[in-house]
């Protein structure tokens, strides 16, 4: 078995997770998720999960990290738990079936970076997203996509992650602020802003209940919960500081990063005179598309605004990845690079029908989201509220003055009310995601 490795520097850490939780789901998903279900409504459900529901298992996944340094399977084993390492075992189920679509999009996105320069998709943006989205075009750049992420997941933890996180976390922020700020001059801006937050108060009091399932989909995906990362890089700290001030900052930067992403996409599309319409996975491709086509200076700007995304992509995709290897690398006495080639390979495999078809995609991606993530952390959630407690609350305190109260809050939260919460959208989740995988069958 191979040594393992550290994070060279705190803040290398905080990068890293950080890169994990800002990705598609901030710029892609949470915008139109948001506008869709609401505005300032879902915002409010949503920061409610975050704080109630995603931060405290985000600490539960970094403690027992922190507490085995071992990966997402071999840390159930280390506690001596080992009929809980079926959580690990939904973890690596999810992180295959996430990354095998996520590449996908991730593809995507190198496609249009190159159509923004060459102004592919200026005068069909529709057609333009039916021949990027599935077929050999996909296949392809899919591929591309993953082999970038394999490549840096096998140059190790210092050389590869934290080294990626530490550039190209820090440059999303820095592109998207660019970008909500050029959004702020357009004549669109105003009436984007209202599209995206203006408060519905009918919304919020009669729909509250049927947010939930949605928020709190989009808090796991957002956050990376449920499926492993934040148990994986929590075990690559070598220090004992707070993980609740490190926990809170990862959570405040990457609602941030969500709210700015919704700051700059929604003047573009009033801007270009474009219907934000209603979703779905194409709509962020088409719609932009169609007002970069608009916009002044639409080419750049739309150059910028996908490499902002692929950036974000990139990072959380070698958060996924690395998952998995760290699972198969201590396990199995393989070596980082064979092992880190043979599992990306796979997932591209498995990846494959979705690069042809984007209902199998939608309906993978309701798998992982609703049924895998939100699985896996309510499993977790019971196992540190009802059996792992003592440790976890000791660990929890690791670092931090006076943690007492806290600590009696925080597994109380876990213990029950995260608990019915989570068992309330699985259910919604696996209803959600039967009807998905019907209307591809
Ligand atoms: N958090 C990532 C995003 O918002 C997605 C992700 C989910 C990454 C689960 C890792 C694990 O895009």
């Amino acid at each position: 078995m191979s040594v393992r490795e550290t994070w060279a520097t705190r803040i290398g850490f905080i990068l890293a997770a950080t890169g994990s939780a800002v990705g598609l789901g901030n710029i892609w998903r949470f915008p139109f998720l948001t506008a869709e279900s609401g505005g300032a409504a879902f915002l409010v459900a949503y920061l409610l999960l975050v704080i109630g529901v995603g931060l405290p298992l985000m600490l539960a996944e970094f403690v027992v990290g922190r507490r085995t340094k071992r990966n997402v399977v071999g840390a159930f084993e280390e506690l001596g738990r080992s009929n809980w390492k079926f959580i690990g075992g939904i973890g690596a189920l999810a992180g295959f079936v996430i990354l095998s679509y996520y590449s996908v999009v991730g593809g995507w996105v190198i496609q249009y970076i190159i159509a923004s320069v060459t102004g592919a998709y200026t005068s069909d943006p529709a057609a333009y997203f039916g021949t990027v989205a599935s077929g050999t075009n996909a296949v392809a750049f899919d591929a591309l996509f993953m082999a970038v992420v394999a490549g840096i997941v096998a140059l190790g933890v210092r050389d590869g992650l934290e080294r990626a996180a530490t550039f190209m976390v820090p440059s999303v922020a820095v592109l998207l602020v660019v970008l909500a700020g050029y959004g702020a001059t357009l004549g669109g801006a105003e009436e984007g802003y209202a599209f995206y937050l203006s408060p519905d108060p009918t919304t919020l009091l009669t729909d509250a209940i049927a947010l939930l399932p949605d928020a709190a989909g989009q808090a796991f995906f957002t956050l990376s919960l449920g499926m492993g990362v934040m148990i994986t890089y929590g075990s690559y700290l070598g220090e004992d500081r707070s993980l609740l001030n490190d926990s809170l900052l990862i959570l405040v930067v990457d609602t941030f990063i969500a709210l700015l992403a919704g700051l700059a996409i929604f003047p573009f599309l009033f801007a270009g005179d474009v219907d934000p319409g209603t979703g779905g996975p194409g709509t962020v491709f088409v719609a932009l598309g169609t007002a970069f086509g608009q916009l002044p200076a639409g080419q750049l700007v739309g150059t910028v605004f996908y490499l902002a995304l692929f950036l974000a992509a990139l990072t959380s995709a070698f958060s996924i990845l690395e998952v998995i290897v760290a699972y198969v690398t201590e396990t199995f006495d393989v070596d980082r690079k064979p092992a880190t080639l043979g599992i990306a390979g796979v997932m591209f495999l498995v990846g494959i029908p979705t690069a042809l078809d984007i209902n199998v995609l939608t309906a993978y991606d309701a798998l992982a989201n609703q049924v895998l993530l939100i699985g896996g952390g309510l499993m977790l959630a019971i196992f540190v509220g009802w059996v792992f407690a003592d440790s976890a609350v000791d660990e929890f305190t690791k670092g931090m003055d006076g943690g007492d109260t806290l600590s009696t809050i925080w597994i109380w939260l876990l213990r029950v009310p995260i608990v019915l919460l989570l068992a309330y959208v699985l259910y919604k989740g696996i209803l959600t995601t039967s009807e998905a995988i019907t209307a591809v069958l």
